[in-house]
């Protein structure tokens, strides 16, 4: 497993100042997509689920909703503001997804919402998420597609990470290889689109089908 970026530490009181959690434009669709896809019995992952706002909205739609993140102290102001806001079906961890103990075939809904760009290998980040959903499960990820933006976003990413601005992980991913990474994780893709032109996050919604095992390669 890849160590830990203290990014996400360092920032987190920033974040959390901003917007309350840093919550992005389309929050609130974002929230209704899932709860409507994933209905009120469903046990969801919110994976990288920063200072939680996005769990702790979704938590009064769902049975139970567990957010994880690596950053202690982003998961600390989450865990707060569900003690504070009285949700007690919301539920929080902090770790890599990829090497949390959580028990496979787990969810019935996944969402994983500006992470993929920010890990070593997505690829293996997907299959992890493919096994911790049920079959017939949902994933909905939303991911900046930064190779089909302006060249420029290479150089300023660079140039930010340099100043210790932007995490040390930062790929720039096409939109075709996100959704081949997804399909060859084994999912199947239901809906690929860009909700928000005022956000450049390209919306996934794909299932992990019926009947399938979880010993995928
Ligand atoms: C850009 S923020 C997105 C936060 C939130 N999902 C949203 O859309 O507002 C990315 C988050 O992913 C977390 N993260 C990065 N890699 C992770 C991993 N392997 N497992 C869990 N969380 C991770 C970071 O700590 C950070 O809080």
């Amino acid at each position: 497993m890849a160590s830990i970026d203290p990014f996400w530490d360092k920032i987190a009181a920033k974040y959390e100042a901003s917007s309350a959690g840093n919550i992005g434009p389309n929050f609130a669709a974002r929230v209704e997509r899932a709860a409507t896809l994933f209905g009120p019995r469903a046990r969801v992952l919110d994976v990288g689920c920063a200072s939680g706002e996005i769990p702790l909205a979704l938590a009064k739609h769902v049975a139970a909703i567990h957010g994880i993140d690596v950053s202690p102290k982003l998961v600390e102001f989450a865990r707060g503001k569900a003690k504070q806001r009285g949700i007690a079906n919301a539920s929080f961890e902090s770790g890599d997804v990829i090497g949390a103990s959580l028990a496979e075939e787990s969810f019935d809904g996944i969402t994983v919402f500006a992470v993929f760009h920010l890990v070593e290998d997505p690829a293996k980040l997907l299959h992890r998420l493919y096994t911790l959903l049920r079959p017939g499960g949902h994933m909905i990820s939303e991911t900046p597609c930064l190779a089909d933006r302006s060249w420029i976003f290479g150089p300023i990413i660079k140039l930010a990470q340099w100043v210790g601005k932007a995490p040390r992980i930062v790929t720039r991913l096409h939109l075709t290889d996100v959704e081949e990474m997804i399909r060859e994780a084994g999912f199947e893709i239901l809906e690929s689109k860009r909700y928000n032109s005022k956000n450049d996050q390209q919306s996934i919604t794909a299932r992990r089908p019926q009947g399938t095992s979880s010993n995928v390669s």
